[in-house]
């Protein structure tokens, strides 16, 4: 079918196409979308955990159909990207897809020919947003019937939410889950040629597969996957049923992957995975964790190497040791707590104590003792007392995190918490939020003072979003600088002497004979 005809034929079936799923009852749709080979991963805890010994395949033989090479050949794609890295980097994966199958990018919905919504289920109001987000789109869709909307990412493991859109939310076209990425040139075909909404939610997760295009945000940093989906379980949250059970990439293609990007002059590389220092857990042929990655990782020419995120739990020794030589390993660590107290940390079966946790701060300030540490706390898990949080004030002191990411509990249908009964008022957890925000910014600001007049590294990324007469980028302890130097710095690392400390920011300006640093 040439482009011409496509257009015809879009022109003539796809308003058909949409007036179809207005004729079908949803119900007749979700006795079809339950009949297919797929299965939504509806949260199930107590099946998820008895998934750690299935095996993993590896995929390398990743390739666009035929078929479908060009079929979005003068076409353009949009995706809204909620929540985490990991989204980011998936993001990026279906960008490079998409490219290769035709498709360019677009920033503008008007524009677009298909939309995808890469969503996220943390928290309910990350999934409140995305509600929104699908009823606006829907004048859209009844304009341009031949566009494609999808909604993936982590709120499409979750059964209510497919339900929900297959019932109340009928124009959108196609919805598929984290673990059938890899899927997309398909299912695009099924949504643009196919009679039906499109739903595939694969619950099976053993698969990692290699060798995927991708679309990278920028040239100077990257993200990296190290290892998918989380086998912690800890009782808040909702990751371990969306994302599936751990699996790790093999050692040497994610080394391969970074010597790819040194070669394409990446100044700088992060690490992923929901819990890192799992990382090789699941390998039964071979002895290797994060630490020996990193060690890799250390010897090549990459100026700047982060990861995230850690769990305690697993930061192990030989981690420490590795990270202490320095170079290109740099040292801030993102050390998520979520909560002072040894009885709320039980509940939230997060498997340390206060004082381990302290104990493990300890250590890596031993071995690193400039390490700039930061975290994530949860504040309001049912039934928090008041000096239960309290611990989580005098923690976030005593430990000296220079920020934090906090939030208030949100209940996540299917964990094991969203089931507990709770006495904390709202209004309770809101103040408990505001006066842990007071401190975390009184030690921000605290940490930003002393660098007053230093000088310091910052690998220099673009200009800035609110002036572009300044530019702007992270030290190696990832704190934002903005200063006043040439364009020509931007993508290196050069010299900054700090003028200024705000709460969240460094002000400076280069010193000029370090443009060529590196
Ligand atoms: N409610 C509030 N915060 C949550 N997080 C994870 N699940 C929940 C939840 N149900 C937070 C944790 C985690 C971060 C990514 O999101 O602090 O570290
Ligand atoms: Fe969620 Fe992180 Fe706990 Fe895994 S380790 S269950 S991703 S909070």
């Amino acid at each position: 079918m040439n482009e011409e005809q496509r257009k015809q034929q879009a022109q003539i079936e796809q308003p058909d196409n949409f007036d179809r799923i207005k004729n079908t009852s949803s119900d007749d749709m979700i006795a079809k979308y339950f009949q297919t080979s797929y299965e939504p991963q509806s949260p199930d805890i107590k099946k998820a955990r008895k998934r750690r010994k299935e095996d993993i395949q590896f995929h390398y033989d990743f390739s666009i159909p035929e078929d479908v090479a060009t079929i979005g050949k003068g076409k353009k794609f949009l995706i809204r990207t909620y929540g985490c890295q990991m989204n980011e980097h998936d993001t990026e994966v279906m960008a490079g897809i998409l490219t290769e199958m035709g498709y360019e990018s677009t920033s503008s919905t008007d524009d677009a020919d298909i939309i995808l919504l890469n969503t996220c289920a943390i928290r309910e109001n990350a999934e409140n947003k995305v509600f929104g987000e699908i009823g606006h789109l829907k004048p859209l869709k009844l304009e341009k019937p031949d566009l494609i909307i999808g909604v993936c990412g982590c709120m499409s493991q979750e059964e209510s939410v497919v339900n929900r859109i297959l019932k109340k939310h009928q124009h959108i076209d196609l919805i598929f889950g984290t673990h059938n990425i890899h899927r997309l040139p398909q299912l695009v075909k099924e949504a643009l040629f196919g009679k039906e909404m499109i739903v595939e939610v694969w619950s099976k997760e053993g698969d990692v597969i290699e060798n995927l295009p991708k679309v990278r945000k920028g040239k100077i940093k990257a993200w990296v996957n190290i290892m998918y989906g989380c086998d912690k379980f800890c009782t808040y949250c909702i990751v371990p049923m969306t994302r599936g059970k751990e699996r790790s990439r093999r050692p040497e293609d994610i080394i391969q992957e970074v010597r790819h990007l040194v070669a394409q002059g990446y100044q700088e590389v992060t690490l992923l995975g929901q819990n890192v220092n799992a990382y090789g857990k699941d390998f039964e042929d071979l002895e290797y964790g994060l630490g020996d990655l990193m060690n890799d990782i250390h010897k090549i020419d990459i100026p700047r190497v982060r990861f995230t995120t850690s769990h305690p739990r697993d930061f192990d020794d030989r981690l420490i040791e590795v990270l202490a030589q320095g170079g290109n390993l740099l040292d801030h660590i993102h050390l998520p707590v979520q909560s002072g107290s040894t009885e709320i940390l039980k509940k939230m079966n997060r498997k340390y104590t206060r004082e381990e946790y302290l104990e493990l701060v300890h250590k890596i300030r031993k071995a690193m003792p400039n390490a700039t540490l930061t975290t994530d706390i949860i504040v309001g898990f049912p039934n928090e007392t008041e000096e239960q949080f309290e611990e989580t004030m005098t923690l976030m002191e005593e430990v000296g995190f220079e920020a934090a990411y906090t939030y208030i509990y949100s209940p996540r249908e299917g964990t094991p918490a969203a089931r507990k009964k709770d006495d904390v008022p709202d209004e309770v957890k809101k103040q408990r939020l505001y006066r842990l925000n007071e401190l975390v910014n009184k030690q921000s600001a605290e940490s930003m003072k002393k660098y007053d007049g230093k000088t310091v590294k910052v690998l220099v990324e673009g200009e800035s979003k609110k002036n572009p007469d300044v530019l702007a980028g992270y030290t190696e302890r990832n704190k934002l600088v903005n200063f006043k130097g040439p364009k020509s710095s931007i993508g290196k690392i050069v010299e900054v002497k700090i003028t200024e400390a705000k709460t969240w920011s460094l002000n400076g300006v280069m010193v000029e004979s370090t443009v060529e640093v590196n």
